[in-house]
């Protein structure tokens, strides 16, 4: 299914992204060498990279293991979290989008 139609990213696309360690919404299109364009994609992108993440440090912190991931793991949490915050505002989703379109990190 495609999630992205300016890029034609799949959501397989993202979920491979997301397993090759991409923490951050801008790695996303990094990864598949192209950027946003028009945002519409943003939201559901974030949402995906939060859900993979908290899966994840969910599985690190229930192992055993040390898990010296588990804080990086949650900076990431964060920053996605205020980044999802922000793309609720019309003003937000718009410094969001264009610091994506930029190159730069949304958050
Ligand atoms: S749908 Fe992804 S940038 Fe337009």
């Amino acid at each position: 299914m495609i999630v992205c139609s300016c890029n034609a990213l799949s959501d397989k696309d993202v979920d491979a992204a997301i397993q090759s360690g991409v923490c951050r919404t801008a790695e996303v299109y990094a990864v598949k060498k192209c950027r946003v364009q028009c945002g519409q994609c943003v939201p559901g992108i974030v949402c995906r990279l939060k859900e993979a993440l908290k899966r994840q440090r969910e599985c690190v912190v229930e192992s055993a293991e040390p898990a010296p991931c588990v804080s990086s793991c949650d900076a990431a949490l964060a920053s996605l979290e205020l980044e999802a915050r922000a793309l609720e505002s019309e003003q937000g989703r718009e410094r969001v989008v264009s610091a994506l379109a930029h190159g730069q990190p949304g958050f």
